[in-house]
């Protein structure tokens, strides 16, 4: 771990001390909200990936150790579900919400009830939109997320180190690379677009690297509800619109596990094979198949984001609020929601590639030797 994350922990740690102290000794027995087995509403997207359990798990463990009570939900990436999912946090009394939204445009309405039964709402990890009823934003920084996707290509490609510092080295190539985007309805996805691009423009202006396809607009790339199948499918049709005369591509910018493991496939599947032609493939979440994936020379990176911090961040403001303190925030700029900025608490990412496995993922306890390996 390192020293920001140490210290992170140790902040919240005190933090949620604090707060336990608070309820416990100001309320007398009475309610007030502060901690007293009150229910919390946590909406989650789906559980079809692993980060979400990760994140529900780890949101509900740790609320439940202040002593809120937990209603978690989720909705199997289906919009009207998790907003029926909410509504009913609502009705059943829930004194905060935290969202991790599927479209982050489709709340508002459900938002507005929360609102008027004064329920506090913390966006968690994607940014709710078009709402004036969000109250807190945690998340990562989803810019920087972006920037060591595009980083951990380049120095895959030798191109630079994991750093983004130029190798004195430096292959000349050019080298082919394709670009896939997240859900367009996912704030975050713009985010790491964003991030990714600007890393990789000087290199594609340079022509050290090339889109073979042409297909350089996020709306090209964007792959709805962040499914694996729709990017296999797409790089399958790559391969064959683009790379049928003998040419290979040498990189793939992927912004999230799922879609690497279906652009693995699809890679697979025409023909490609670990070795000298596999190319640099990046990822998110460091999903225990792709870390498997990585340790096989599969994926080259993935983006690690402790999701116990995220929910320690989320947990902490929502005890803050429901104590009538101001939650913790380092963000008031970046998170526009096109109603208003919502002040953010922004984590730290890290790049993983297979040298540092176990230094990031194991020493830190998110993964085990065992899970790693089995
Ligand atoms: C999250 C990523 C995740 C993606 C797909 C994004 O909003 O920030 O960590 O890979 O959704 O679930």
């Amino acid at each position: 771990m390192n020293t920001t994350k140490k210290v992170l922990l140790a902040t919240l740690a005190a933090g949620s001390m604090l707060a336990l102290a608070a309820c416990s000794g100001g309320s007398g027995g009475g309610g007030g909200g502060e901690g007293d087995g009150g229910l919390i509403g946590v909406a989650m997207p789906t559980k079809s990936s692993e980060r979400w359990i990760q994140d529900g798990d780890a949101v509900k463990e740790q609320l439940e150790e202040q002593g809120f009570q937990v209603d978690l939900q989720y909705a199997e990436d289906d919009i009207p579900t998790q907003v029926s999912q909410i509504e009913n946090m609502i009705t059943k009394g829930a004194e905060a919400l935290i969202v991790a939204s599927i479209d982050g445009t489709t709340l508002s309405e459900v938002l507005q009830n929360a609102a008027d039964a004064e329920i506090p709402v913390i966006a968690y990890d994607r940014l709710i939109r078009d709402s004036e009823n969000v109250d807190y934003y945690a998340s990562f920084d989803n810019y920087i997320v972006g920037v060591q996707q595009a980083t951990s290509l380049l120095a895959g490609l030798g191109l630079t180190d994991l750093e983004g510092t130029e190798a004195a080295d430096a292959p000349e190539g050019p080298f082919n690379i394709e670009l896939f985007a997240g859900s367009p309805d996912d704030n975050n996805a713009t985010f790491f677009w964003n991030g990714a691009i600007d890393t990789l423009q000087p290199y594609i202006d340079e022509g050290t690297l090339v889109v073979k396809s042409g297909q350089t607009e996020f709306e090209q790339a964007a792959t709805l509800r962040w499914d694996g199948e729709v990017a296999q499918s797409r790089m399958e049709d790559i391969l064959v619109s683009t790379y049928s005369d003998g040419s290979t591509v040498d990189a793939v910018l992927s912004p999230y596990d799922g879609l690497s493991r279906g652009i693995i496939s699809a890679l697979t599947d025409a023909g490609y094979s670990v070795g000298d032609e596999w190319p640099i493939i990046s990822g998110q979440d460091a999903e225990l198949d792709s870390v498997k994936a990585i340790i096989a020379g599969e994926q080259y990176s993935t983006i690690f984001k402790d999701t116990r911090n995220l929910a320690a961040v989320a947990v902490d403001m929502a005890t803050a609020l429901l104590n009538g303190e101001e939650p913790e925030v380092n963000n008031t700029s970046d998170y526009d929601n096109g109603v208003k900025v919502v002040p953010s608490y922004l984590l730290e990412s890290e790049i993983v590639v297979a040298d540092n496995i176990t230094e990031v993922l194991v020493d830190s306890g998110y993964w085990t030797e065992e899970e790693i390996n089995g």
